[in-house]
């Protein structure tokens, strides 16, 4: 009896593994949509990296690697109908290995910066990676962009990858062993869904994300052009090290108002604002609802092109970042040099800093309790 049911249980398993080892079509969604596996190298210590292949009806697809659960390619349509890759990225493994400026990866256990990387739980102190500028940024040295994720295709109607991973206590200085599922599904309507969850058995902090660049062009020259619409009336003012100072500014009469639809490229250099100048242009937090529901966060538009694409989230805050630290001197898929500002950040998220801000939303996670976000990259044309 317990020989059948070990059977029954490796069986799907098995079966995957077989198809899955030679990009093989997958059978666990309804065709014509599809789930791809592939290698994608190893890493320096030599563990394998896939890559799996989700596949719509309509002909969309987005690649996600297992390390740092790297979106690598990602395309849209156009007002055409043509489908193209609108997300920065390398062709191989070695580029992502080689400093990458965090290309499409998961962004864990906290996204964004932790001001001199302190943070204090019920009176004990921490201390982590001072990785930019004397601040903790995106997690650290070797943060969730640069760990092998552990891949499951899930069954359903519509493609869709569960990735797991232990976060072990005190990695990168964090405590408790974390343990964190991220699920990214394409869905019928262009849309990507991204769903984080994380489970702790010691009280911690959690803020996950994913770093993917858009370029709505097809990856082609700046993004200054692009259209956004950003759902929000307050940002979050940074010092010099691009620390929340803890201000809530209205963005009314400032560069940082997309209440309506601005090009990136109208007001980026106003330099007679001083956020603008500690910026390099936006790399900044804008409050959201954040009433647990997916509300409308923001929205771009690549006139040329056509393509529209929306950002819902369940989360307080988005990251407007608008590629200003890439220079020029990265070469992507294609042999593409990605220039600054060639490609732009949404990156929802709990506020910068909170740790050791209480006035922001608390990004504590307690034993018994489950860290649940949800994310919508939602994809169409305008004519
Ligand atoms: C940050 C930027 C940083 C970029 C790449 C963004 O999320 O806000 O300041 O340069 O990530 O590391």
């Amino acid at each position: 009896m317990k020989k059948i049911i070990l059977m029954l249980v490796c069986l799907p398993m098995f079966v995957f593994a077989c198809k899955g080892s030679k990009n093989v079509e997958e059978t666990t969604v309804t065709p014509p949509s599809s789930i791809t596996k592939s290698s994608f190298g190893q890493t320096r210590d030599s563990i394998a990296v896939d890559m799996y292949t989700l596949k719509n009806e309509n002909g969309m697809e987005v690649k996600i690697i297992t390390y740092g659960g790297i979106i690598t390619n990602w395309t849209a349509p156009d007002k055409n109908g043509k489908y193209e890759d609108i997300v920065l990225g390398f062709d191989s493994i070695s580029g992502y290995m080689r400093g990458s400026p965090y290309f499409g990866a998961l962004i864990g256990r906290f996204g964004n910066r932790i001001a001199k990387g302190k943070f204090s739980i019920n009176g004990q102190q921490y201390t982590l990676a001072g990785n930019n500028m004397g601040n903790h940024l995106h997690g650290g040295l070797k943060g969730f962009d640069k760990v092998v994720w552990k891949a499951e295709p899930m069954e359903g109607k519509e493609p869709a990858l569960k990735l797991t991973y232990l976060s072990k206590d005190m990695e990168e200085g964090y405590p408790g062993n974390l343990s964190c599922t991220v699920i990214y599904t394409l869905t019928a309507d262009n849309s990507v869904k991204i769903d984080y969850s994380a489970t702790t058995d010691k009280e911690t902090i959690v803020n996950l994300t994913n770093h993917s660049y858009f370029n709505l062009n097809a990856n082609q020259g700046t993004i200054l052009d692009h259209m956004v619409t950003i759902n929000s009336d307050k940002y979050l003012p940074v010092s010099r090290t691009l620390i929340p100072t803890g201000e809530l500014r209205p963005v009314a009469n400032t560069p940082f108002d997309f209440t309506t639809p601005y090009a990136v490229g109208a007001r980026i250099n106003d330099t007679t604002d001083q956020q603008i100048v500690f910026g390099g242009g936006y790399d900044h937090a804008y409050i959201l609802k954040g009433d647990g529901k997916l509300n409308l966060a923001a929205t771009v538009v690549a006139p040329s092109s056509g393509r529209k694409m929306e950002v819902f989230t369940t989360e307080p805050a988005i990251q407007f970042y608008s590629g200003n630290f890439l220079d020029g001197k990265l070469t992507g898929k294609n042999g593409v040099k990605y220039v600054k500002r060639s490609g732009l950040c949404l990156e929802s998220e709990h506020y910068p800093d909170a740790p050791n801000q209480p006035a922001f939303p608390s990004v504590a996670l307690k034993p018994g309790e489950t860290y649940k976000t949800s994310t919508v990259y939602k994809f169409s044309v305008v004519k």
